[in-house]
């Protein structure tokens, strides 16, 4: 998340250049121990393009989203959109607004924040448990933890060893253009996973987090 400043900084970069903006704000829901995040899109509607999606508070099949259009660009991007695919399935959208404007797509946002919050807290709780002293960051939003591991560790030998004990772990370097196992970290996902699989997963793999000795 970008610092206030830094916010002003960039908007007011895009607009010497005459550029636009695309606020990818995915994971915009589910935010745990901070106050929302002002989008940038709502300090300059002139030149973001702010993107949301279903993926994360429904169901990524759905394959439903939206983007927050420059007034000026609205038509533009409904040419391009009818162009790439004739448009997303109507059926689809009008169950969706169906939900919203309901006030159930509201009600499931916070049942679920509340429950990815504890999913959270277990993950947390049950690393301190069996791996203490262990670095843990990335735990203010979204679904995924990232865990620190010890020098000397290999992203691919823990995750081999973890699936010998039938947990699946998901190291970082897949998710760098090089692969790079370096610094070596995990990525623990919480969000299809249940509080007990959490406590089980982490008792059956904590060891393998440790440092040696
Ligand atoms: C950075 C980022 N943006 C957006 C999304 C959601 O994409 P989509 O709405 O196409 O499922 C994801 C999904 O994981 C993501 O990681």
């Amino acid at each position: 998340v970008l610092a206030p400043d830094r916010r002003l900084e960039l908007i007011d970069w895009a607009a010497r250049r005459d550029a636009v903006i695309i606020e990818d704000d995915y994971d915009a829901e589910f935010r745990y121990d901070r106050d929302p995040v002002g989008t940038l899109q709502g300090l300059a509607p002139a030149r973001v393009f702010g993107l949301g999606t279903v993926s994360k508070s429904l169901a990524p099949v759905l394959r439903l989203g939206w983007i927050v259009s420059p007034p000026a660009l609205a038509g533009a991007l409904t040419a391009i959109k009818q162009v790439a695919d004739r448009g997303s399935p109507g059926l689809d959208q009008l169950a969706l607004s169906l939900l919203i404007e309901a006030g159930r797509y509201d009600r499931h946002l916070r049942r679920m924040r509340a429950e990815y919050s504890a999913r959270r807290d277990v993950l947390v709780q049950s690393l301190d448990e069996h791996v203490p002293g262990i670095r843990l960051t990335g735990l203010a939003a979204g679904f995924h933890a990232v865990v620190h591991l010890p020098a000397g560790a290999t992203e691919h030998e823990v995750i081999e060893r973890a699936r010998q004990r039938s947990v699946g772990l998901y190291g970082m370097s897949s998710c760098r253009s090089d692969h790079h196992e370096e610094p070596p970290q995990l990525i623990l996902g919480f969000g299809n996973t249940s509080q007990r699989q959490i406590k089980e997963g982490i008792a059956r793999v904590g060891d393998l987090l440790r440092p040696p000795g």
